[in-house]
């Protein structure tokens, strides 16, 4: 079941991958650098950030007024940024989703690879609240519902005994040190932790991809900036209490989980995030298990060169001191937890050449499954049959490439783990010793290797920049690079290996052909329209479910009324005077006149309209004790006219009857939002 949707999602994936390795070419293609991507939108979003902080007030009363000056005063600077913040932020957003995606599609988040995979979750569970809280900052309508939802999922957290929603109801509940913690958390708080956790994420993999290619940052920077001249980012209107707007343009991307309190209790909506983070933090270790054969040493022929250290891209070898008296003075030790079995060790081993002797074919490292003796045997059986004065082997990699099909009298097949697991002696050996007439190395697209550096490795091993490299006596012309997955991308892959087939008798030079063009032709001249044209249509993916489908919160002709009020209940047992005998029995220091058992009475409330009753609960004291108030908060809605509104509550825990009441007659407009309080000093109640 897995592979399948696995498969799926590959193909989902290879074939934009594949328009947009025409567009691009596949080294600058935006879907292969979707980590590295997220971190530059990450660092537009920071630097915008700062711009919009420099003008931004944190106070109920200006901080709505300072972000639409920069919006409409200052549009040239300030809306801009405020544009980019926004949008880049959704854009984040968009590669975060693609990048999961295709870590799990491509089945990258197993074996040692789940501890990226994990720590990945923690990163969703800082962006978002990100987000969020600067959607509150704003303090427009859609910073209102923000504030209100968030709180009522909040305070269904055991966490705080007041309501947190109750500060968001009215006008003179707001305060201007909330505002100030909230920018805290957003301006300071969340973007150290989401740094420090970016680290810790991708602290086990080696040379990590933190930036993309200079050309990747310059389309996603211009597109973004295009499309805040284009669609700069507004306020939604002041943040009324009173009033329910008819419908908000929703950022879907942050606040899609937001809708569904409409339906659900915050604890289901809980439920359903902590139990989809589970989920994913346990994926790596679902059925079904994937085997792992990790390297071994053979100390005998390890000379403690350490290229295996520098080329394994996991951090899976390390140099200690020689256990075995060698004159070298370090040996390579495998973590056996952290390996994958990717073979780019053996590749880099330079005593893993194919002209020993049979017998002495035991590199310093070797892949169990697949040693070097046994890839020496399989080019020998592939190229048996081969005929004619073109003869051609391809290795390829396993799992991407389905190069079988390319199978005939002059083309013989090898698939390898990974292209980097070849070491580049075995071109030599293969030239030289007379099995083919040319060599092609066939491995995953530039900067999408699966095993993340093989290809970078093995194009630098054969340009002779990288040890071991490819012997000076080697052919170049009879060696050709193709990064391509022919899977999805036959045609253009078959094209590649005729058109080399073709220079095999003529002059040519070692070459990298990209999936899609194989051989130059007008659509690289095409490629800056197609590559526009792919930034825009990202952009605009960016920025359409920030506006549509817009969301009611309300249903036509309705309106809203929350009840909210914090009352401690009286005490269960009135305090009793003790007397001078029993204060004579107790310690000194433990003198108190009275006794006042701390436990209170719940505080029993019912709301009606029209003789329907809305809610009737009991609540409990809050505290340990149960000595704390007990607090309501409860949002309804009524459709707009006139009702009939009762309230009663009781705090002495009376079976019949109310101790508190109030009833009123009260016309409601539509959209307009009610709030039922309890004043303490009068001891009545409040519709407002
Ligand atoms: C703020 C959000 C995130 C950022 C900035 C980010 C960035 C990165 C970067 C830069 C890499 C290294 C890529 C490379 O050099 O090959 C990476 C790898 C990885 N990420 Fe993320 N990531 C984020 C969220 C996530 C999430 C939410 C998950 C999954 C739940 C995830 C899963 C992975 C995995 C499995 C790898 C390892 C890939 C490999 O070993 O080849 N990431 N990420
Ligand atoms: S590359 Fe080979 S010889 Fe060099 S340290 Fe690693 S195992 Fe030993
Ligand atoms: S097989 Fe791959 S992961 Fe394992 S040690 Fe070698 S290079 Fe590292």
């Amino acid at each position: 079941m897995l592979k399948i949707i696995q498969k799926a999602g590959q193909l989902a994936f290879e074939l934009p991958q594949r328009w947009l390795d025409r567009a691009f070419g596949n080294t600058l293609n935006p879907l292969r650098h979707l980590g590295a991507l997220t971190i530059f939108f990450l660092w537009i979003v920071l630097i915008s950030g700062i711009w919009i902080t420099i003008f931004f007030h944190t106070s109920v009363v200006g901080a709505f007024e300072s972000v639409e000056y920069l919006t409409i005063e200052q549009w040239y600077l300030g809306g801009v940024m405020r544009s980019l913040h926004r949008y880049a932020s959704d854009a984040a957003i968009v590669t975060i989703v693609l990048h999961i995606l295709k870590e799990f599609f491509f089945d990258r988040y197993r074996t040692a690879r789940w501890f990226s995979w994990v720590t990945g979750v923690p990163l969703l569970w800082m962006i978002f609240p990100l987000g969020i809280t600067g959607y509150w900052l704003v303090w427009d309508q859609l910073a209102l519902y923000v504030a209100l939802i968030s709180s009522e999922l909040l305070d269904a957290l055991p966490i705080f005994t007041d309501s947190m929603a109750r500060n968001f109801l009215s006008e003179e509940a707001l305060s201007d040190r909330f505002f100030t913690l909230m920018a805290f958390t957003h301006i300071i708080g969340l973007p150290i932790f989401l740094v420090f956790s970016i680290w810790i994420h991708v602290f086990r993999i080696t040379r990590p991809k933190i930036n993309p290619p200079r050309k990747v940052m310059i389309g996603a920077l211009l597109s973004m900036l295009v499309l805040s001249f284009v669609y700069p980012a507004l306020s939604q209107g002041k943040a009324n209490p009173a009033l329910v707007p008819d419908s908000l343009a929703l950022d879907w991307y942050y606040l899609a989980v937001y809708p569904l309190l409409n339906y659900w209790p915050p604890a289901t909506v809980w439920a359903l995030l902590i139990g989809f983070s589970v989920l994913i933090c346990i994926a790596p270790w679902l059925p079904p298990p994937r085997k792992i054969s990790p390297v071994r040493i053979d100390l005998e022929n390890c000379n403690g060169c350490e290229r295996c250290v520098e080329d394994c891209p996991f951090g899976a070898i390390e140099m200690a001191p020689r256990s075995d008296g060698k004159k070298y003075a370090k040996e390579a030790v495998v973590s056996e937890n952290l390996c994958l079995s990717c073979g780019i060790c053996v590749g880099s081993c330079p005593t893993a050449t194919p002209f020993r002797t049979r017998s002495a074919l035991s590199p310093g490292i070797d892949l169990p499954d697949q040693t070097v003796a046994t890839v020496r045997d399989m080019v020998a059986e592939a190229t048996g049959h081969l005929e004619g004065s073109r003869r051609l082997i391809i290795f390829g990699c396993v799992g991407k490439n389905k190069l079988e099909k390319f199978i005939d009298a002059e083309t013989a097949v090898v698939n390898l783990t990974c292209m980097a697991q070849l070491p580049p002696s075995f071109v030599d050996w293969v030239l030289s010793r007379d099995f083919a007439d040319g060599v092609i190395l066939s491995g995953c697209a530039h900067n999408d290797c699966q095993y993340r550096l093989g290809a970078k490795w093995t194009e630098q091993r054969m340009h002779r920049e990288r040890d071991p490299h490819l012997r000076k006596r080697v052919d170049v012309e009879k060696l050709a690079l193709l990064w391509t997955e022919p899977w999805c991308d036959f045609p253009s892959t078959a094209a590649a290996i005729a058109a080399f087939r073709e220079t095999l008798s003529a002059p040519y030079k070692i070459s990298d052909h990209e999936t899609s063009t194989p051989v130059k032709t007008r659509k690289h001249r095409l490629r800056p329209f197609g590559a526009a044209l792919a930034w825009g249509l990202f952009a605009a993916a960016s920025v359409v479910f920030t506006i549509w489908p817009r969301f009611s919160q309300l249903a036509e002709g309705n309106a809203i009324i929350s009840l909210t009020f914090s009352h401690a209940g009286q005490r269960v047992e009135e305090c009793r005077i003790l007397s001078q005998e029993e204060l004579n029995k107790l310690p000194p220091n433990m003198r108190m006149p009275s006794d006042c058992p701390r436990e209170r009475h719940p505080v029993d409330v019912l709301f009606s309209t029209d003789g329907q009753v809305l809610f009737d609960k009991s609540l409990a004291p809050s505290g340990f004790w149960k000595d704390g108030e007990s607090t309501v908060y409860y949002r309804m809605e009524l459709p707009a006219g006139s009702h009939e509104l009762y309230i009663g509550m009781s705090d002495s825990g009376r079976e019949d009857g109310f101790d508190y009441t109030g009833q009123t007659e009260f016309t409601l407009a539509e959209g307009q939002h009610v709030v039922v309080e309890f004043d303490h000093l009068q001891k009545t109640f409040i519709f407002r």
